[in-house]
């Protein structure tokens, strides 16, 4: 008996340790980023929203030998946002029969308080096929739609509901925004004309009104609203190669918004990085907002990195210092950069 207690004793000791080991409070720019399971996060062109005490990390999912038939949303959650436990692949089947060469690209979910559900928004792309022998197919971002999915629970399985083209707009590279008092947005990019920021139905199901255009060719979109001011951010329009972000602000959504500017010295690129989201921590001391970018791979997509660096950020000014390791602490909303 007491040798038996001794033992599991010596294992809860040795576990504990182990789990200790696996958890690290520094977040590595640019890094291979392990999740609890020790593999590279794969939540690309990613958002992140926040229900209770957990953080979940919708993204795309690339890593190698998947099911080429359907595609793949995946679910990380965490309490402090460095430390990621895999959840799961959300699987989605085809939702038109019309696309060929489809992909779904920067899955973004918001929780609905009211319905108790989960919203999946995603930019649904691909070749639209020829219906009669005098059509042409159209290229492979032709169909330009988002896709709406729900779940009763973060992790799914969602349920595919429609696609369609937001108040009637194409819409390319979607952008998730909450605002402080919890009304919804989607943010998506209108190739002829620009960036629209648009607010969601009550049950957040539809698109239902738009905020405003800001006509300016935008992709990546993220919104912070910080002291008051609204900063949005994009980056311009170079498919995976990297270019250098901008923002502009505004007092209201519906603008006007001043012009934009570097977000970093422009020879950098963004250091290489684009925009998909920024994450405001309230913390009882600070309040830290976190650009969040993906380092893309094209060639090697399930190798593509992320950027998360804290910004600086006051009086209409933004802006992303030189990535390096930083600690961040959730409660206190503290970010440190380690100096080398
Ligand atoms: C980027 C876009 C990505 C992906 C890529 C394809 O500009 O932000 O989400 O669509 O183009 O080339």
């Amino acid at each position: 008996m007491k040798i038996h207690v001794t033992i599991y004793l010596l294992a809860g000791l040795v576990l504990s340790q182990l789990t200790v080991l696996a958890q690290t409070d520094t977040i590595k720019p640019g890094e291979v980023w392990p999740d609890a399971q020790g593999n590279h996060i794969q939540a690309h062109g990613g958002g992140i929203i926040k229900v209770k005490n957990d953080y979940f990390w919708y993204g795309e999912q690339r890593r190698q030998g998947l099911d080429t038939n359907y595609r793949y949303v995946s679910c990380y959650t965490s309490k402090d946002l460095v430390n990621w436990k895999f959840k799961n692949d959300v699987k989605i089947a085809k939702p038109d029969t019309v696309l060929d060469k489809w992909v779904i690209e920067r899955p973004k979910v918001y929780y609905n308080s009211k319905t108790k559900k989960y919203v999946m928004y995603m930019h649904v792309d691909g070749q639209v096929k020829s219906t009669t022998p005098n059509q042409k197919p159209t290229s492979g971002y032709g169909y330009a739609r988002v896709g709406v999915a729900i779940s009763n629970k973060p992790t799914g399985p969602f349920k595919v509901l429609k696609t369609f083209r937001p108040l009637g707009h194409e819409s390319r590279d979607i952008g998730q925004f909450i605002d402080d008092d919890g009304t919804a947005y989607l943010i998506f990019e209108d190739r002829p004309y620009g960036f629209r920021i648009a607010k969601l139905s009550d049950d957040y199901l539809s698109v239902e009104k738009e905020m405003c255009l800001i006509p300016y060719h935008m992709e990546g979109g993220a919104i912070v609203h910080y002291n008051g001011l609204y900063y949005a951010i994009g980056s311009a329009l170079t498919g995976w190669s990297a270019n250098p972000n901008k923002y502009a602000t505004a007092t209201s959504l519906a603008g006007p918004w001043t012009d934009f500017k570097d977000i970093a010295p422009p020879e950098t690129k963004t250091y290489g990085a684009q925009s998909t989201m920024m994450i405001k921590v309230v913390g009882s001391k600070k309040t830290t907002v976190i650009f969040m970018g993906d380092i893309w791979k094209p060639k090697t997509q399930w190798d593509s990195r992320y950027l998360w660096m804290p910004v600086e950020i006051g009086d209409g000014k933004l802006w992303l210092p030189k990535p390096g390791p930083w600690k961040l602490d959730v409660k206190t909303g503290e970010a440190t950069v380690i100096k080398n």
